[in-house]
């Protein structure tokens, strides 16, 4: 299942918004569909992005739109996690957009793959592991970061049972990391996001894998939900690793100067299209959250599993 395709000069995406019920596609043929794509969480996840503004780059050199401009204006779509910011910048300055755009995508699978290969290790028979929101093969081009170490957990002969928190306001956790393992076939539960501190006191959940949008001097921004289930895991000596690629990694900046992404009230105030609190409530909705560092075991990346930054 690949989340991004390249076919025929359009980029192919599979509708995120729509799943679990329906399995469809979504086409850009240009630049500022890609952008609305990415706004509208279409596509979504860290390096899903960064391959999808890749080949926005790559639609803007095909239609001969001037590259600076879609630079700024793809790089405005979202702003918290870095590899759209990166993958811009790539495309930018090479040669040939689209022949980048095209080495990205396939560097996104290697990566997970060898992601996958490290964080399996780290995983023991037997295990009941958690994550948190979608970092999987929708958050990627294919096979996914912190789902991408179960995968290869289960093709390396582990039996795991995997545990989804729901990830509220926008649900990545029941509608996306659900779906994704139980398309393959690997034992999955949903549990309500408050439940995870429970879960680890009667010594349910044996390790977290969670991604990131961002990693840099200090910790980890990944999905709102993150820093609370980490420290429910420090109470609990639970094992909480982070599944990412060296390009989430920013080695400079320090994590607390992230622009956390602050997103429509309506996410909160309505829950299945229904509003679940009185009309006009003010809502605080940011997407994302700080891990700090000391509450991480390790990061898994393509070249080995490491200590926070
Ligand atoms: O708002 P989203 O759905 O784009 O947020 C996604 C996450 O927070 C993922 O966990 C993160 O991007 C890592 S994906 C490999």
């Amino acid at each position: 299942m690949k989340t991004i395709e390249w076919e025929e000069n359009k980029l192919k995406l599979i509708d995120q918004t729509k799943l679990p019920d329906e399995l469809t596609y979504v086409y850009c043929e240009n630049y500022q569909e890609v952008i609305i794509a990415i706004k509208d969480m279409i596509v979504r996840g860290a390096p899903a992005i960064g391959v999808a503004a890749a080949f926005g780059m790559a639609l803007a050199y095909l239609n001969d739109d001037d590259l600076d401009k879609a630079a700024d204006e793809i790089k405005a779509a979202r702003p918290t996690a870095i590899n759209l910011f990166w993958a811009v910048d790539r495309v930018l300055h090479s040669d040939n957009p689209l022949e980048e755009a095209l080495k990205m995508y396939q560097e996104d699978i290697d990566t997970n793959m060898a992601i996958g290969k490290y964080g399996s290790e780290v995983i023991d028979e037997g295990d009941t592991v958690l994550t948190h929101c979608n970092a999987g093969a929708l958050a990627c081009v294919d096979y996914g970061t912190a789902l991408g170490v179960f995968r290869a957990a289960r093709d390396a002969g582990k039996n795991i049972n995997v545990i989804c928190d729901e990830t509220r306001p926008r649900g990545q956790g029941a509608s996306l990391s659900v779906w994704e393992m139980q398309q393959e076939n690997i034992p999955v539960k949903l549990i309500p996001d408050v439940a995870s501190g429970f879960l680890m006191s009667q010594g349910k959940i044996d390790k977290v894998v969670i991604g990131a949008d961002r990693i840099a001097k200090g910790g980890v921004v990944n999905k709102i939900g993150s820093f609370m289930v980490a420290m429910a895991a420090k109470q609990h000596d639970v094992p909480f690793y982070v599944a990412a690629p060296l390009s989430t990694f920013d080695f400079e900046a320090s994590i607390f100067d992230t622009v956390i992404e602050e997103r429509d009230g309506d996410e909160v105030r309505y829950y299945g299209g229904a509003r679940i609190c009185p009309e006009g409530t003010e809502v605080i909705n940011p997407a994302f959250d700080i891990t700090p560092s000391e509450f991480i075991t390790g990061i898994i990346t393509e070249k080995g599993i490491i200590d926070p930054i």
